[in-house]
């Protein structure tokens, strides 16, 4: 399983990069110290990062960050310009980490993504002995079985609780004694060509996927606390071109949703509104930009500027009041989101905000305005090594699927055979087990 050591698989399909061998790898002997990579391939930015698991603690080895290209609203839409992005990130990660990157665990996004809740029924042969790990892992199959088109796939069956002979909210149901076993379950689902227009990119990079990860969830893993995944919350990632959401009630997702949209917005409304080209509005937004127009002094500042001048002075209050008109928007749409899934006293936590747009300054006032919820910033946090730059919003999906990737492993250990990891089917397998290590806690 480890992931970043070894014989770099020898590939015949065309485009797929060979990179020369960085590390000696350990040629497949279990190692002292589990190491993993993930890929977060963002609509703005490619993040890998490698880490090594020492005590249970993630151990950061090495980041490669680049710009991301060939990517709109989270979906691929320029297969070799998103290889090129992910092969650039993947090599900076080598280097940085010294070792030699042959599969990663990776993030999905995008509005082809949809979610429901689906219950999953069987019998247990023999009530006189324990349920087995054999006896769930059939419940999640069937809870699986949903009607969906045949251009969607099911990417992640996550447990929410299980029902043991009508004992209703059971944890974990291992070694309990029943005879009918039900499991509620949150079922992901993307399309099928998105998806594998992804997994291609990754793959064309010279990395094999390990498993495909919903971001939203990897960004709760990050930044969202247990109190409050227990008391109710909403994770809203805003990132360039997507807002990713997971609400979570009782300690268990209930909805997941990618809305189609994020900072370039915020940006693009700055373009449109300040006449100024893009990379200036980009600079001015992080430079001035505030989500509370009232909260800003009404002083003016020098942009650049299309026209003659190449400059222009615009009043900080004008910068604020196009940003909150996008971010209100914005959050009224999670709102509606929201509404959708749950009621308000469901959510007694709030709203955890992450992503590079959350550090828009004032904007989680905006979203407690706007949504009537309690908001904080979330940031990963509580990582060995060379974390510094990780512990920007931006970074939590990254982080998040490094977290997924070591429970995962955990997963593996404990359930021998290991699944093929090489098929899609064994993919999927992997992800429902790591899904219920992670989030019914
Ligand atoms: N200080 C700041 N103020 C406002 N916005 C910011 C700030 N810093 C970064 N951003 C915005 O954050 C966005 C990038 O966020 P992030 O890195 O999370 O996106 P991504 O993961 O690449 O994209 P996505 O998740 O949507 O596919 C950009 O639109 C950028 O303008
Ligand atoms: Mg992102």
């Amino acid at each position: 399983m480890g992931s970043t050591h070894g014989t770099r698989p020898q590939r015949a399909t065309d485009g797929i990069r060979d990179r020369p061998p960085i590390r000696q790898g350990t040629g497949g002997t279990v190692m002292a110290n589990p190491t993993f990579a993930a890929i977060d391939i963002g609509t703005t930015k490619v993040c890998t990062v490698v880490a090594e698991i020492i005590a249970g603690e993630i151990r950061i080895l090495g980041t490669g960050v680049g710009p991301s290209a060939g990517l709109n609203k989270g979906m691929v839409d320029n297969i070799h310009a998103a290889i090129e992005a992910i092969a650039s990130s993947v090599d900076k990660a080598e280097r940085a980490s010294g070792t030699r990157i042959l599969s990663a665990h990776v993030g999905i996004a995008g509005p082809h993504v949809s979610s429901m809740n689906s219950r999953g029924i069987v019998a247990i042969a023999d009530p006189r002995h324990p349920i087995t790990d054999g006896d769930v892992q059939r419940a999640l199959e069937s809870a699986r079985i949903v009607n969906i088109p045949n251009n969607r796939e099911v990417i992640h069956v996550v447990p929410r609780y299980y029902v043991v002979d009508g004992q209703d909210h059971v944890v974990d149901p291992l070694g309990m004694f029943g005879s009918r076993l039900d499991v509620e379950t949150h079922v992901v689902t993307a399309g099928s060509s998105a998806m594998h227009n992804l997994m291609q990119c990754v793959e064309g990079a010279g990395v094999r996927v390990d498993s495909l990860i919903l971001e939203p969830l990897a960004s709760a893993e990050a930044v969202v606390d247990q109190e409050e995944l227990n008391q109710g919350v909403v994770l809203c990632d805003i990132g360039g071109g997507t807002t990713d959401l997971a609400v979570f009630v009782q300690g268990a997702v209930i909805h997941t949703a990618v809305l189609p949209v994020g900072g370039q917005n915020m940006t693009k409304d700055l373009v449109v509104a300040l006449r100024v080209p893009q990379p200036a509005a980009e600079i001015t937004k992080r430079k001035f930009g505030h989500a509370i127009p009232s909260m800003v002094e009404d002083d003016e500042v020098l942009v650049d500027a299309f026209g003659s001048e190449g400059t222009k002075s615009v009043r900080r209050r004008l910068i604020a009041e196009v940003l909150q008109a996008r971010t209100e928007e914005l959050f009224e749409t999670v709102l509606s989101e929201i509404r959708r899934a749950t009621q308000h006293d469901t959510l007694s936590a709030g709203l955890v905000l992450t992503g590079g747009a959350s550090s828009l300054p004032g904007i989680e006032l905006l979203a407690e305005d706007v949504i009537g919820l309690p908001a904080r910033i979330g940031r990963p946090h509580h990582l060995a090594g060379l974390s510094d730059q990780l512990s920007d919003p931006a970074y939590s999906t990254s982080v998040g699927l490094l977290r997924m990737a070591m429970k995962s492993h955990d997963v593996m250990f404990r359930t021998a055979p290991l699944l093929p990891s090489a098929s899609l089917g064994g993919l999927l397998r992997k992800v429902a087990h790591l899904m219920r290590l992670v989030l019914p806690q």
